[in-house]
């Protein structure tokens, strides 16, 4: 019997040593025992950090949809597979079953087949938390196209980027979006995006708000009537363990944001099996993420890793705000949700309106509660403890990144004793490392460094779309032979880790990832701008909020400042999206430089923070006295 389901500490412990000290033995089991392959593998594990070069069950043969569905269908055809949760309150939920999940992505899959698409194509994914949004994903799945889903958040220009890198034939889209009391509209976004994008052959829309939208002749097409004409089963493609299932844009410290590639066997058995453990996902529980399926977070722990597990999975189209802050605990009470799997920001946010929301509804349901995409800090922790889980419900903080595919270091929940801030242990097969600035490994407990992972785990990434180069010289070349997080973590007395932050440019606002250089290169762009800056700042709600220093052209003519912080949030907004506007803009005669000519983020940052006590010796710099001025006046 292989370890699917671990339940105690000592079982986690016994099982994470088997699976270090014999990973391939160990994933062997696990893979041939709970899941449903088409030819099994020729050998579980090959791989080379170096270069880097990273396979699992190479030779086997699958679909992951008939994993997350069909397998399913005898023996929980009529369990509820999604609850859809819209943003109106006053709608009605929708609950799909197992059965019903299964036609619904027979009937999309076959109208990707009918518009041309094929394995290997790229198909771009731009909708709101809607039914279709999980669908399309596993109807291209299902065919072995890639999808690529993008945030419906995103801009028309962050979309085109995403489009072209990876060359996507087709978008899927809808005529808008609820978002709380607004709606947007989203094929307007794409219709822009696509006036720079030549791969597109097809847009399929799906029906949201009811909008007037333009549909462009021999392109668009409306997807309901396509979908009513479609055939109702459609055999699955038959795709090779290491075939790529999707690619997830995430943002880098520089350049254009990455493609992570994720691949089919090794990400399904990894992100099935952290679910069901993690989690505890038990027959019958009904379990909510949070997130939108256009972050990892959803990709894995929404749609993949639950359906895998027979799960039953809500997906909310709408905010934790609206119609007020007590909608999720609404929701909970509603649906009777047993795992609750939320972000730091959301909490704070919650954690701010009081308990008085909360009090109104039965919360009794709750089993587990997560928490995922930025360090939690302990106020934050604790509230959700007291409030949400009644000191009754392990708090599950699971450090993990795009990159990973799921989740690295997280208690296991009901085994792993937790502890306030800490991610605590790694995960089955995970060997973390934390090493120094010279590339040492920092060996015992008690001991801060970065954060490194020594040995390959199933689901990770395996390259950047059309750049294998830069996923190595990201990821690989910090140090020798290990995966390089970008994280700094410290390791306590008994071997738990707490997450510290990124120690790169990369600045997670509200759990997204921001990287700093898009975001300046979008200011740039200002006609008035010469160039600037952007460091993080702590926020209450968003944990870190974004401070930009910003030095304009000498032309003579006094600008507004007022307007000019307009134009340049107008902007961002426009290149990347609003999640990556500025809190605060300060206007400087110069940016701080070593003398060769590099902007010093640090002083920049400690300034922002308030920390200037701290700045140390800044007399080695090219322009010290821009620092006092910049001290001056600062926001
Ligand atoms: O800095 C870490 C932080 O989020 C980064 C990864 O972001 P992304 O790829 O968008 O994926 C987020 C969802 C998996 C990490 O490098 N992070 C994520 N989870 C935690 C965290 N920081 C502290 N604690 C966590 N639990």
């Amino acid at each position: 019997m292989s370890n699917y389901h671990i339940k105690h500490l000592e079982e986690y412990y016994q099982v994470y040593r088997k699976s270090v000290r014999n990973p391939e033995v160990f994933w062997e089991e696990i893979a041939e025992e709970h899941f449903l392959w088409r030819k099994k593998w020729d050998k579980v594990l090959s791989w080379d950090f170096k270069k880097p070069k990273v396979k699992w069950f190479e030779g086997a043969e699958l679909n992951i949809t008939e994993n997350c569905i069909d397998r399913h269908l005898y023996t929980r055809g009529d369990k509820t597979a999604i609850i859809f949760e819209p943003n109106n309150k006053e709608d009605e939920a929708e609950h799909i079953t197992y059965k019903q999940l299964h036609e619904r992505v027979c009937r999309f899959a076959n109208v990707l087949l009918d518009k041309g698409i094929k394995k290997g194509d790229r198909v771009c994914i731009y909708l709101p938390m809607i039914p279709e949004l999980a669908i399309a994903t596993l109807a291209c799945a299902r065919i072995g196209a890639i999808h690529s889903v993008v945030f419906a958040g995103f801009s028309s220009t962050a979309l085109a980027t995403r489009i072209n890198d990876s060359e996507c034939k087709m978008v899927i889209t809808s005529d808008g979006s609820y978002r709380g009391p607004k709606t947007i509209d989203l094929k307007g976004i794409v219709d822009e995006a696509l006036e720079d994008c030549t791969t597109i052959e097809s847009v399929l829309v799906a029906k949201r708000i009811n909008s007037d939208v333009q549909m462009k002749a021999d392109r668009d097409y409306w997807l309901q009537p396509l979908l009513d004409d479609a055939y109702s089963d459609c055999v699955p493609e038959i795709m090779k363990a290491e075939d790529p299932l999707f690619i997830l844009y995430t943002s880098g410290s520089t350049g254009k944001p990455k493609g992570m590639v994720h691949t089919t066997a090794g990400y399904m058995v990894y992100t099935a099996y952290t679910f069901k453990n993690v989690f505890q996902y038990t027959e019958n529980d009904v379990y909510w993420c949070t997130a939108d399926i256009g972050w990892i977070t959803g990709h894995s722990y929404i749609v993949y890793g639950p359906l895998c597990n027979g799960a039953t999975t809500v997906m909310f189209e709408g905010v934790p705000s609206y119609p007020d802050f007590g909608r999720f605990w609404e929701i909970v009470e509603k649906h009777k949700v047993n795992q609750f799997y939320t972000a730091p920001t959301a909490i704070r946010a919650l954690a701010k309106e009081g308990i008085d929301h909360l009090e109104k509804h039965n919360l009794s349901s709750i089993k587990v509660l997560g928490t995922v995409g930025e360090p939690i800090n302990e106020e934050a922790w604790h509230w959700y403890d007291d409030n949400v889980g009644k000191k009754k419900a392990p708090i599950v903080d699971t450090w993990w990144q795009t990159e990973t595919g799921g989740i690295m270091i997280s208690p296991i929940a009901f085994a792993t004793p937790t502890k306030p801030t800490y991610a605590t242990l790694p995960f089955i097969g995970v060997q973390p490392a934390l090493m120094d600035e010279k590339g040492t490994e920092i060996k015992g407990n008690q001991v801060d460094g970065r954060l490194c992972i020594k040995f390959p785990w199933p689901s990770m990434a395996r390259t950047i779309w059309g750049n294998h180069q830069r996923y190595k010289e990201t990821y690989f070349s910090a140090y020798d032979n290990m995966y390089f997080t970008g994280d700094g973590a410290l390791r306590d007395e008994v071997g738990y880790y707490r997450i510290t932050g990124r120690v790169d440019d990369v600045i997670i606002v509200s759990g997204h990832n921001l990287g700093t250089a898009p975001i300046e290169d979008a200011i740039n762009e200002h006609p008035a701008v010469a160039e600037s800056a952007i460091v993080g700042f702590p926020h209450d709600v968003k944990g870190n909020a974004l401070y930009g220093y910003v030095t304009l052209k000498e032309t003579g003519e006094s600008r507004n400042h007022d307007n000019l912080r307009k134009e340049i949030n107008q902007l961002i907004t426009e290149q990347i999206g609003p999640i990556a506007k500025l809190n605060k803009i300060q206007f400087t005669n110069g940016l701080p430089k070593t003398r060769s000519g590099k902007i010093m983020r640090r002083i920049l940052r400690k300034i922002a923070c308030n920390e200037t006590d701290q700045l140390g010796d800044t007399s080695t710099l090219l322009n010290p006295e821009v620092v006092q001025d910049i001290m001056d006046n600062v926001l």
